[in-house]
């Protein structure tokens, strides 16, 4: 069966044709970065007119490269919960628009349980897992008895991990996204030169809380400055070193309560996903402290791509899960 899959929760518009749920045809990913980098973060209504721009010849560029016409694929879904609602009505409404045109089934997607799906692309994953959804708008974990059921066990009480990363880089002037360039930086860096707040890594629970270490960093770049809305000059060296120390402190809570809900749980595999499961520490450090198989999807299956949604569709529609042109784009996120 060929599922389009088609992904605009956020600032990507993407498309791309899936075989069976694992064979990936075609992935074309439109980023929107560089109209959002002179803001920090993404302008919700600029994001918007940018997916109108961009998906008809994305939808195009996804049935190009997969060597296919659109009257062969079987089969729409779209990521239709959580994310922007602007963002996400856009690709709602264009899949509505090609399944009526072909009249081929349609299925709305959940964009955080495609995130924890996209690992399956790559590999077979044994299941019960412990999946771990890490992104820009969400940080949570999952108890899964299979791809396609998951219990939530704990999410952020406040920002995101990928907020967090995208602030931090914004305080030290580095950019945006936050996260790859912070990776990056980090590399350079001594890990232990600064302590920030590893909120509630003690508490026994599953929550996260990351707005915190924000505000940490924020009066370490200050100084004395402090309240004045300024920042001390910050040489390039210990920007490195606060890069290493930050991502040192998200990273140790992001692994202590993942492998915590592993060994709670008995899970057989720990799945991540999102584009925070791109950080190469947490990775590293994932696979060396996890008690269980770690499944980490390669970096174009962890940022916002359409196979993961054409992957978890195909398994949505072999279940019989079918949305009719009533399907609405939902911005809720998801919480405990
Ligand atoms: O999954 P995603 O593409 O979009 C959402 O669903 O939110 O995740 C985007 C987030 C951004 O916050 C970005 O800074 C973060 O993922 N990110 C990273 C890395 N690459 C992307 N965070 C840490 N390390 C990275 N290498
Ligand atoms: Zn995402």
């Amino acid at each position: 069966m060929y599922v389009l899959g088609i992904e605009t929760s956020c600032d990507e518009t993407a498309a791309s044709v899936v075989l069976d749920g694992k064979n990936v045809l075609s992935s074309v990913v439109a980023s929107q970065d560089n109209l959002h980098v002179k803001w920090g973060g993404v302008i919700p209504e600029i994001a918007s007119r940018a997916h109108v721009q961009a998906v008809v010849p994305v939808v195009a560029e996804a049935f190009q490269q997969a060597g296919i016409s659109r009257d062969q694929i079987d089969s729409v879904a779209v990521s239709a919960r959580p994310g922007l609602l602007g963002s996400l009505l856009i690709g709602v409404t264009f899949a509505k628009g090609i399944s009526f045109a072909l009249g081929k089934p349609l299925t709305g997607v959940n964009h955080i349980e495609a995130h924890v799906f996209a690992a399956n692309l790559e590999s077979d994953i044994t299941y019960p897992a412990v999946s771990f959804a890490v992104s820009g708008g969400h940080t949570a974990l999952f108890y899964s008895e299979s791809l396609m059921d998951h219990r939530l066990i704990g999410s952020t009480i406040d920002d995101a991990a990928g907020e967090a990363f995208d602030k931090v880089a914004s305080i030290l002037g580095l950019g945006y996204p936050g996260g790859p360039v912070i990776d990056r930086t980090a590399r350079a860096g001594d890990r232990k030169a600064f302590q920030f707040p590893r909120s509630l890594i003690r508490e026994d629970s599953y929550r996260f809380s990351f707005s915190g270490i924000k505000t940490a960093v924020l009066y370490h770049c200050q100084g004395h400055t402090r309240g004045k809305d300024q920042r001390r000059d910050i040489s390039t060296e210990e920007k490195a070193d606060i890069a290493a120390s930050f991502q040192e402190a998200v990273v140790d809570v992001l692994v202590a309560k993942a492998v915590k809900a592993v060994k709670d749980t008995g899970a057989e595999s720990l799945v991540i996903g999102g584009g925070v499961a791109c950080n190469s520490r947490l990775r590293e450090r994932l696979s060396a402290e996890c008690p269980c198989t770690v499944h980490l999807p390669s970096i174009c299956y962890c940022i916002d791509n359409g196979a993961m949604i054409a992957g978890l569709g195909y398994y949505r529609l072999q279940a019989g899960i079918k949305d009719s042109l009533e399907l609405e784009a939902d911005p809720t996120p998801v919480r405990m």
